[in-house]
């Protein structure tokens, strides 16, 4: 992998440590629970930046895709069913019918979780080993490249992962294809609010749910509902951008008062909750700027 990469990604860590977070670290690192210290051990392995050989060739060729993604001059028209940006203030109504919107291809990619983010997802499948994810929001494949990838090193594992653009789809299926990672990754397409029923269906018992879709409160807790029935008794739900828009951190606050969540750890940018019978309730939070 170029130094450029793991540079960044130990930029990150070192800022981490920084900020005083040690002594949380250390409780989630040797947390009785093999789920949580397997967390705590894929963020501090993402830190270091690490990797086997094969697991470098597979992360070099994601963030290759990724790179000439950026570079594209295409454009793509969709339908946009999220919530836009933060202020954007887009109704209910307006979410569910989708905003007609054309982006660059190279701007949409800018919304692909950072090589930081990606590579922690990979290292916690690669510790937990799950064998059905799901994600929402597919967008160009990037994250959903990294999440297959971690599979296809497990030997074990699907995703599905879905889209509501299909325009935007179709990239990612190139970018699925291209990395050798169909066996692994199925991308359905359609807004959640008509295609999440029937990919929990399909991917019961869900062990590993990745939800960066649609960013709205409301939306996240709705899904959240949904998803829960059809998550196995020891699973792991990931939001991202908890921290996006205040309307994001209150579904996130809400979300760690669920009586069914056992341990919530929030990174600020991300926050994975961890659903299990087993555990007394803990709230962890390595929390940077
Ligand atoms: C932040 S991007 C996902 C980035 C991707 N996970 C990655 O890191 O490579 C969010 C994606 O979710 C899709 N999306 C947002 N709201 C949606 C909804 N309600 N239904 C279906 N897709 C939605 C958008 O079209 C967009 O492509």
């Amino acid at each position: 992998m170029k130094l450029t990469f793991r540079q960044g990604v130990a930029g990150l860590y070192r800022r981490l440590r920084r900020l005083g977070n040690g002594p949380t670290w250390r409780k989630i690192l040797r947390h009785p629970s093999p789920q949580i210290a397997a967390i705590g051990r894929a963020l501090r392995e993402t830190g270091s930046g690490r990797l086997e050989a094969e697991e470098r060739r597979r992360v070099q060729a994601i963030e290759d895709r990724r790179q000439f993604l950026l570079q594209s001059s295409a454009a793509v028209t969709f339908l946009d069913y999220g919530a836009g940006s933060p202020g954007a203030g887009r109704t209910a109504a307006q979410m569910r019918e989708g905003a007609a919107t054309t982006l660059p291809v190279s701007t949409i990619c800018r919304s692909s979780k950072s090589p930081f983010w990606a590579l922690f997802l990979f290292r916690m499948i690669r510790a937990l080993e799950p064998l059905s994810c799901l994600e929402l929001g597919t967008c160009l494949g990037i994250s959903a490249a990294y999440q297959a990838a971690a599979l296809a090193l497990n030997g074990r594992g699907r995703l599905i992962t879905i889209e509501g653009a299909r325009d935007i789809a179709a990239i990612a299926g190139e970018t699925v294809q291209g990395l050798g990672l169909s066996g692994f990754a199925q991308i359905r397409i359609g807004p959640f609010h008509e295609s999440l029923a029937a990919a929990l269906e399909a991917a019961k018992p869900v062990d590993f749910l990745f939800n960066d879709g649609h960013h709205d409160g409301k939306a996240l807790l709705r899904y959240f509902q949904l998803a829960f029935p059809y998550m196995a008794e020891e699973s792991i739900v990931v939001f991202d951008d908890i921290s996006w828009s205040r309307d994001m951190r209150a579904a996130w606050r809400e979300i760690g008062r669920d009586k069914r969540v056992a341990v919530t750890i929030d990174l600020g940018v991300i926050g994975v909750a961890v659903l299990s019978k087993g555990l007394s309730r803990q709230a962890f939070s390595l929390v940077w700027p």
